[in-house]
């Protein structure tokens, strides 16, 4: 009774020019281990659940790249958008139609694009997980100590009112809050980051929805009768049309009072900006990043990141502390420290140039 849902259909614009609207962050290597971060999030869930029984939900303009990177996946096991309307509708079409064809299912839901080093301990969390929701109406999410004030994730304020002994409930959720609430959650310290990676039953997601998204419920309830037909298409065509757009920790985990968490650690990035990548990335002795590493000739650099054709002839002198990234034709050249630029870099090229 155990499924995945990976959702797959975000556009993360910071990794430009190597990730772009037309290949994300998900479909690439980003640290040079011979694998996408789609391919890595999928042979995980190999260990988890049935391969029959893992579901991707990505835009209609990346099924492409999903059959070509994950093979062992079904075509009816991609669930094509027409539009991008964040993670609440994604969760909602995976959920709902799983829910249509197994209303017992235990399901988990995952980012495609993140890092996760102790496979086992994350097999074990996941596992741990799935046995409690199948028992119990809760909605389970799982919770990285926080290290910083970054305002890019979801806070989760938990208390010492236990499930199961490990799941503790949940006070608040907080998405993305401002960098002064930020370094408050952090001072207090009973704070965890969201992963973004939540585990429920099918049932307890569908009673959520109903109770905090109704028109959303309606409109993929009203599908079921329509899942795994020839309709479904045209249906969740129109339906996507009438969804807002909001993410699952809006629409759902900052509302809902029976959410749990489960304190998690499995050397867990979400790979958001370049330095993760070159804090994770392995490193020859002056702290130079270098993928791949065959053709590129570095005199008197160190702590540079560099990421370019496997054909291309690269030679850097003198360069400290630098991004160096070069991908479909297109140079950067950042410090390190100014990476925050690279967001405004690439609305100024799609301005300039309407490529991004
Ligand atoms: N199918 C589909 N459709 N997938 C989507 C869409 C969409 O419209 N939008 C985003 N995704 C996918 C992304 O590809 C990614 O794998 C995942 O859903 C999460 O979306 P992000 O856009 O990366 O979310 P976030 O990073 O801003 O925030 C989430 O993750 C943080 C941890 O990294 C939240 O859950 C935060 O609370 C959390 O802390
Ligand atoms: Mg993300």
């Amino acid at each position: 009774n155990y499924y995945a849902i990976i959702m797959a259909g975000g556009i993360g614009s910071r990794f430009w020019p190597i990730s772009r609207t037309s290949y994300p962050k998900q479909f690439i290597d980003i640290l040079g281990t011979g694998k996408t971060l789609i391919q890595n999030t999928y042979s995980r869930f190999l260990k988890i659940c049935p391969p029959e029984n893992i579901y991707i939900v990505t835009n209609e303009n990346y099924a492409d790249l999903v059959k070509e990177q994950l093979p062992g996946i079904q075509n009816h096991q991609i669930l094509t958008e027409p539009v991008m309307r964040n993670t609440a509708p994604c969760v909602a079409y995976g959920s709902y139609k799983i829910e249509s064809m197994n209303e017992d299912a235990i399901v988990v839901v995952a980012p495609s694009d993140h890092l996760i080093l102790d496979e086992q301990a994350f097999v074990d969390s996941i596992n741990n997980s799935l046995k409690t929701a199948a028992e119990h109406d809760c909605l389970i999410t799982l919770g990285i100590k926080p290290s910083r004030p970054d305002t890019g994730y979801g806070y989760i304020q938990y208390t010492d009112q236990l499930l199961n002994n490990d799941f503790h409930k949940v006070k608040t959720f907080t998405e993305k809050p401002t960098l002064e609430i930020a370094k408050s959650f952090l001072q207090s310290g009973d704070f965890l980051w969201n992963a973004g990676i939540f585990v429920w039953s099918a049932k307890s997601i569908v009673k959520a929805f109903g109770k905090h998204l109704p028109d959303m419920h309606d409109i993929f309830a009203d599908a079921r009768s329509v899942y795994n037909s020839d309709k479904e298409r045209s249906h969740i065509n129109t339906a996507y049309q009438q969804c807002i757009n909001i993410s699952i920790d809006y629409g759902i985990m900052e509302k809902a009072e029976n959410v749990y968490v489960l304190p998690s650690e499995f050397g867990w990035s979400d790979l958001g900006t370049w330095t993760s990548v070159y804090q994770l990335a392995e490193k020859d002795y002056v702290g130079n990043a270098v993928i791949p590493s065959e053709k590129v000739i570095m005199y008197d650099s160190s702590n540079c990141m560099v990421n370019v054709p496997e054909d291309k002839l690269v030679v850097l002198q003198g360069l400290h502390d630098f991004i160096v990234v070069e991908a479909n034709n297109t140079l950067m050249i950042c410090p390190r420290d100014q990476e925050q630029s690279v967001k405004q870099i690439v609305a100024d090229v799609k301005q300039k140039f309407g490529t991004k």
